[in-house]
């Protein structure tokens, strides 16, 4: 798993995906930059999303809130008093971590031990091996499993928010620093995630802002602009994606946990009482949205949430199965009255709504879909990566992405640099261009230029050859199937756009 996740990286960056932020300066921690195909590729996701909730729910519309928002903002959400990561340092390395997650990952080696035992098992026994059996027979198995399964449902009951809880585990599990192997911690301590920054020049004048950490809130503020502009009658919603900023303690696992990063978010006002029935609503309707890209039903389950934030009454995480496991990929959350509310007492202004219906007056409730841009990019991104062994014992690699979102829909290329073919192949490029983002490519020889269109995730690729100068027809190259047809050059688009269309 852990070549795969490499793999991921290193491909992502040798074809033009994902940098590290400033790299000339040797990169920054948790900071990555999209290079042209990721760009591409990223943007094609948010389009996707945009698509399904704004263009295709006609009680949805969208908004692009300011990333500075004023500073009592952030006290009315919580996330002055409350937005905070639980920490532990190491006294002999001086190393500092994020104890939920120290903790997490040594849960996961347990489980990797266990697993470990189960596949020598199954390699043993063959045939006859009865994993249901093992798992509950084999001493060191029912050991490893059941603390794995103790420690998680511990993890799972927010015992991080109680510090000396998280504290006292890491001293019974002896949990060591994993890059020192020492176990002499200090106690767990707080520590905000909020970027905080300045607005305005002169040192005492100057109004202390943060960088939001959520794009949410500036939903919130504009609830009643946005109503009463567009007439808007609950239930409806409000959609936004945009950048959020986090300052992660222990960011990781590439574009997984980032500084900065992007959110996909969208509020969905409803009458109180009715927003559990929207909560399940959402719930599934983002499950569906997610299955929709074809990466596999297996790699996604909802994780319901026993404990919940200050501001919910449900919540749930869709996950995915990631290289490095399942984990978050968007989150669900019932939010209540608790944000409008908070900014009706922050603001003093009222923050209601009429309903024409009801005839009355209230704080609509509020279910929240939340997914991470960067996040999806790479759950998209990591399961397309494949390397398959060819007929003849070749192997190819292949980035099977979804047509819809590939970067580039098709490469156009002349079988030789002679003949007019350049010409001919330049001529389908300037056609197709008005339509889909096209490539040429002459260099090196044809096959060469297949592989490396699949390496980018190009669905398509199409050759001019000499018989095109006869009949006006080239081959479509399929990168999943490598079938080639023979088509003419007038059907090209409707052949591509029948593919990559959202
Ligand atoms: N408004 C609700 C909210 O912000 P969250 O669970 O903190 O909820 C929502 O974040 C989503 O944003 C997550 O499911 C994840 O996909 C993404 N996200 C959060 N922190 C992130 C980070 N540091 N790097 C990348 N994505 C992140």
């Amino acid at each position: 798993q852990e070549d795969i996740f490499k793999n991921v990286v290193s491909h992502a960056k040798e074809y033009g995906f994902i940098f590290p932020s400033s790299e000339v300066y040797d990169g920054l921690s948790a900071v990555y930059d999209y290079a042209q195909n990721g760009v591409e590729l990223k943007k094609n996701i948010r389009e996707y999303w945009w698509k399904s909730m704004v263009q295709m729910n006609d009680n949805i519309v969208g908004l692009d809130a300011a990333i500075l928002m004023h500073p009592t903002t952030w006290k009315a959400s919580g996330h002055v008093d409350a937005f905070n990561d639980p920490l532990i340092d190491n006294k002999d390395s001086k190393k500092r971590y994020r104890a939920d997650v120290l903790v997490e990952d040594f849960a996961e080696k347990i489980n990797q031990k266990a697993q470990k035992e189960i596949e020598k098992a199954r390699a043993r026994f063959g045939d006859a091996f009865n994993e249901e059996e093992f798992v509950t027979t084999n001493a060191r198995v029912v050991e490893y499993l059941s603390k794995y399964k103790e420690i998680l449902s511990r993890l799972a009951k927010g015992m991080t928010d109680d510090l000396q809880d998280v504290k006292a585990l890491i001293d019974e599990l002896e949990i060591a620093d994993p890059e020192t192997g020492s176990k002499n911690w200090t106690d767990v301590k707080q520590f905000n995630l909020m970027f905080g920054t300045k607005l305005g020049a002169s040192a005492d004048s100057a109004m202390d802002l943060y960088l939001r950490p959520e794009t949410a809130q500036g939903i919130f503020v504009n609830f009643l602009n946005v109503q009463k502009s567009g007439r808007m009658k609950v239930p409806f919603g409000i959609a936004q994606t945009g950048k959020a900023f986090r300052n992660e303690i222990v960011a990781r696992q590439f574009i997984f946990r980032m500084r900065e990063f992007e959110q996909m978010e969208m509020q969905f006002f409803v009458r109180p009482g009715e927003e559990m029935q929207w909560y399940h609503h959402w719930k599934e309707a983002r499950l569906k949205w997610h299955l929709s890209l074809g990466l596999g039903k297996e790699n996604y389950r909802f994780h319901d949430h026993e404990k919940l934030a200050h501001y919910a009454n449900a919540a749930a995480d869709i996950e995915f199965n990631f290289p490095f496991g399942f984990k978050e990929l968007e989150g669900i959350h019932s939010r209540t009255d608790f944000d409008l509310k908070a900014h009706e007492q922050y603001s003093g202004r009222k923050l209601q709504y009429f309903d024409p219906e009801l005839n009355e007056n209230y704080v609509p409730y509020v279910v929240e879909t939340s997914v991470g841009l960067d996040r999806m990019f790479l759950a998209v991104f990591a399961t397309s990566l494949q390397e398959e062994v060819l007929e003849d014992g070749s192997t190819r690699t292949v980035l099977k992405l979804p047509a819809v979102l590939a970067p580039t829909k098709a490469a156009v290329l002349p079988l030789v640099k002679k003949d007019g073919l350049p010409d001919i192949a330049k001529k389908i490029i300037e056609d197709l261009k008005w339509d889909f983002n096209v490539a040429y490519d002459e260099k090196d020889a044809v096959g060469r230029r297949y592989r490396r269109q699949d390496a980018l995730g190009t669905p398509f690729c199409i050759t001019v050859d000499h018989q095109t100068i006869e009949d006006e027809t080239v081959t479509i190259r399929h990168r999943d199937t490598m079938k080639q047809d023979r088509v003419k050059i007038s059907e090209l688009k409707d052949i591509i756009e029948n593919e990559v269309s959202m």
